[in-house]
């Protein structure tokens, strides 16, 4: 009889591959529900079964899933998608099987609902403003004063996410997200958006199971005004205070949020008055930070939450104590990728553990400011922080992109 593991959609940035193949070896059979798997590239190479099902409607969904029962047990639904978590436990919920508690999920992907709940719980955040027009977002940034953020209510990948320095570009880029009326997912946009001050310090993800903190990531951001995730190290280094800081603001925020089911991802900004919480994502982290922390500490997050929502017993204790960095790859401007240079001489240095490539040859590269423009990344591990940060460095400097001008009728139909 088939085990199987129901995916709803998953993350185009590296963890969802291995979500099924952690699956696989855990004896399950996983089958990825999707609107479109082609949008997947592992699919095809991983041979991943799939059901097309409209899964912006969760009685298509609830359909498939029921035919998918049908066919075999159920161990377990889940999503390693943002735009998907909240469905994956709804479902998990009416079928009886381990998961979050729906309310609360579908709740944080609201970045406002997010914000008033954690003020109100006295938790530190940035003063922020809800706008519905161009006009209401200049009068509120004239509040806050800039620097300041501006950004889309809901989302993922720091897609749409701006810095703005000025009345102009706080009313350029809000009509331009009020402007959209779909998300990356092809899902009705929110028709407010978020101005928000700007908490400057440095960036960290606390990545957590249940209350428990499993560890801490350092985050290395790209150039203003966009907030692209250059690089990360895990676990970051800090003072005893600055992790205890850390540390119990994040349990105050999960237990404010009605959180602290399985594994969360909450990015902060340290700054000169202590953390100032940026998100709570109710998921795991994406960006390879769960492969970051297996090879710092032999914990594999990705494993374990599998092993979570399909009733097994979870496992977080720490095997050894290494350090491990990760740094994307990034075009530095417009065009066609015409060769990357150097793919095996990166891997041949010493404390490379991964090279890897998510943009062939011929793609054409136009920068959105967010996730979308990393085309790879270096990982790589060290006894020491310094060891692994000089492998990732050495690493990353072998590595060439050539990119073309594209024709100027590139791309039209
Ligand atoms: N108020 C803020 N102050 C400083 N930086 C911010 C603020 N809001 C967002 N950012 C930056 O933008 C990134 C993306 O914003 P976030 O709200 O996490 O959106 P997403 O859901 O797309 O990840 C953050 O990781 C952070 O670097
Ligand atoms: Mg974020």
């Amino acid at each position: 009889m088939t085990n199987w593991l129901v995916f709803v959609e998953s993350n185009t940035s590296g963890t969802g591959r291995l979500f099924a193949k952690a699956a696989r070896e855990q004896g399950l059979t996983p089958v990825l529900l999707s609107l479109d798997a082609a949008r997947y590239p592992y699919v095809i190479e991983d041979n991943l079964l799939t059901v097309e099902v409209d899964t912006r409607d969760q009685h298509s969904v609830l359909a498939a899933y029921r035919k998918l029962a049908t066919d075999g047990i159920v161990a377990g639904i889940t999503s390693s998608s943002e735009y998907y978590i909240a469905m994956a436990a709804s479902i998990a919920e009416q079928m009886r099987l381990p998961g979050p508690e729906p309310g609360a999920i579908q709740r944080c992907r609201d970045k406002a609902w997010q914000r008033y709940q954690l003020r109100k719980d006295n938790i530190p955040v940035p003063d922020f403003y809800l706008a519905s027009s161009p006009i209401a977002a200049g009068e509120f940034a004239q509040r806050i004063g800039y620097p300041l953020v501006v950004k889309p209510v809901s989302g993922s990948g720091s897609i749409g996410v701006r810095f703005c320095r000025n009345r102009e570009q706080v009313l350029a880029h809000a009509t331009h997200l009020l402007e959209q009326t779909a998300n990356e997912r092809g899902s009705a946009a929110a028709a407010q958006i978020l101005i928000e001050a700007y908490a400057g310090g440095t960036e960290y993800s606390v990545e957590t199971f249940g209350l428990e903190v499993v560890g801490i990531t350092r985050k290395y951001l790209g150039a203003l005004p966009n907030f692209v995730e250059m690089g990360h190290d895990h676990p970051a280094i800090l003072s005893a205070e600055e992790r205890e800081a850390m540390e119990r603001v994040v349990r105050e925020t999960l237990k404010s949020l009605g959180l602290g089911w399985g594994p969360a991802h909450t990015e902060l900004k340290l700054t000169e008055k202590g953390p100032v919480i940026i998100e709570v994502n109710p998921r795991l982290a994406g960006g390879f930070i769960p492969e970051l922390v297996r090879f710092s500490c032999g914990v594999d997050l990705i494993r374990e939450t599998i092993r979570f929502v399909t009733s097994k017993e979870v496992s977080l204790t720490k095997k050894y104590q290494r350090y491990s960095s990760i740094r994307f790859l990034l075009p530095e401007e417009e065009g066609i990728i015409s060769g990357i240079w150097g793919i095996e001489e990166a891997k041949a240095v010493s404390g490379v553990e991964s090279v890897m490539l998510y943009k062939p040859n011929g793609w054409m590269f136009r920068p959105q400011g967010d996730f979308r423009d990393r085309i790879g990344h270096v990982l790589a591990c060290g006894n020491s922080p310094g060891e692994a940060l000089e492998a990732v460095e050495e690493a990353m400097r072998k590595i060439t992109i050539n990119v073309s001008q594209a024709p100027s009728n590139f791309g039209d139909q």
